[in-house]
């Protein structure tokens, strides 16, 4: 851990198993930057609560299976920290605190707030609304200067800033702001060209076996107007061909495929049959490493703790900065 680049938060919400998506969006670019950065690594079970409250029996397990798929994508333990946001009560309170400072339009205002009311048919409580100021938390209370997140997460970067900004006009200088950081691959499409969802089942996940991988690849959406190999086919926003264009390491084949498919002179079987066969030799250490992990699932639940414990003495010393700025101690 070498702090000579700055100190990075970022995170997931333990929804369950890891898939391609999580992998070529975050976690790649994750397992680059701990050697350049400090690194906290966030499991947000917190923000799990905001849309599923529900399911209390699922949230250990997803834990597990999230810690796992992230040391198995190379997160790595003695470069970087791993924190569980519900041990740490200082996330949510820096939350409630920032909740002073936040007005209820700038929250109705967030894109993902908006969206998800919409596409869910919510009708949104209170934790829900507040899901991005609990994010700025998370990131503030670690004073971190670079938040690595798919582009999704940007609004509530923007949200983060903002906290900062207040925070500093009121009590004095103490947040730096943050920046956001995208990775250069643009966010993957699922198998069925939706948003990939693990609740949409058209995701690739680490957990699956190559033959699950293989069937979903061989059902692909690709270019729905073509109905005979024969037929001009189009490239460009084709999920099979954007799955090729970062999985498959031999280029010259994705490029004579792309060749061929426009004049109508490849097949979609062979092209998929490609692209399952590229997509399993890149999961298949990750796979291997995933299982390893998990032959000791308790030993990972450490993992996961003990980073929780080094995080701590750091957002103690936050907040109670903050409490006192704040005229609360
Ligand atoms: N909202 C993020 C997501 O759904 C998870 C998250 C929670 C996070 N807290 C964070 C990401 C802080 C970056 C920084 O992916």
């Amino acid at each position: 851990m070498t702090a000579t680049k700055g100190r990075i938060l970022t995170g997931h919400r333990p929804t369950g198993p890891r898939h391609i998506g999580h992998l070529v969006g975050t976690l790649e670019q994750w397992a680059k930057m701990q050697d350049d950065y400090e690194c906290y690594f966030l499991i947000a079970d917190l923000h799990v609560l905001t849309t599923d409250y529900e399911h209390p029996e699922r949230i250990q397990e997803n834990i597990v299976n999230v810690v796992a798929d992230w040391l198995a994508a190379g997160i790595d333990p003695a470069k970087a920290t791993l924190v569980r946001q519900s041990a740490l009560a200082q996330h949510a309170q820096l939350s409630q605190l920032f909740g002073m400072m936040t007005t209820v339009a700038r929250l109705e205002r967030v894109p993902t707030y908006k969206d998800q009311i919409q596409n869910l048919g919510l009708n949104p409580s209170l934790g829900l609304l507040a899901y991005p100021v609990l994010q700025s938390a998370d990131i503030l209370v670690y004073k971190a200067n670079l938040v690595p997140v798919g582009e999704d997460q940007m609004p509530h970067i923007e949200l983060t800033r903002e906290v900062a900004r207040r925070f500093n006009t009121l009590y004095g200088e103490t947040f730096p702001e943050p920046g956001g950081l995208l990775t250069k691959t643009a966010r993957l499409p699922g198998v069925d060209n939706r948003t990939m969802h693990s609740s949409y089942n058209n995701a690739i996940r680490f957990i699956e076996s190559e033959e699950e991988t293989t069937k979903k690849v061989m059902s692909m959406y690709t270019d729905p107007t073509r109905l005979r190999a024969t037929d001009p086919g189009t490239v460009e926003g084709n999920p099979v061909f954007e799955y090729h264009d970062v999985f498959n390491p031999n280029k010259d084949e994705v490029e004579d495929f792309k060749a061929r498919y426009r004049e109508g002179k490849v097949g979609d079987v062979e092209v998929k049959k490609s692209l399952a066969v590229a997509l399993n030799n890149y999961l298949r250490p990750i796979r291997e490493r995933r299982t390893e992990f998990l032959k000791d699932p308790a030993k990972v639940v450490k993992i996961l703790d003990e980073g929780t414990e080094k995080a701590r003495p750091l957002v103690e010393a936050t907040f109670d900065e903050v409490m006192r700025k704040m005229g609360l101690r």
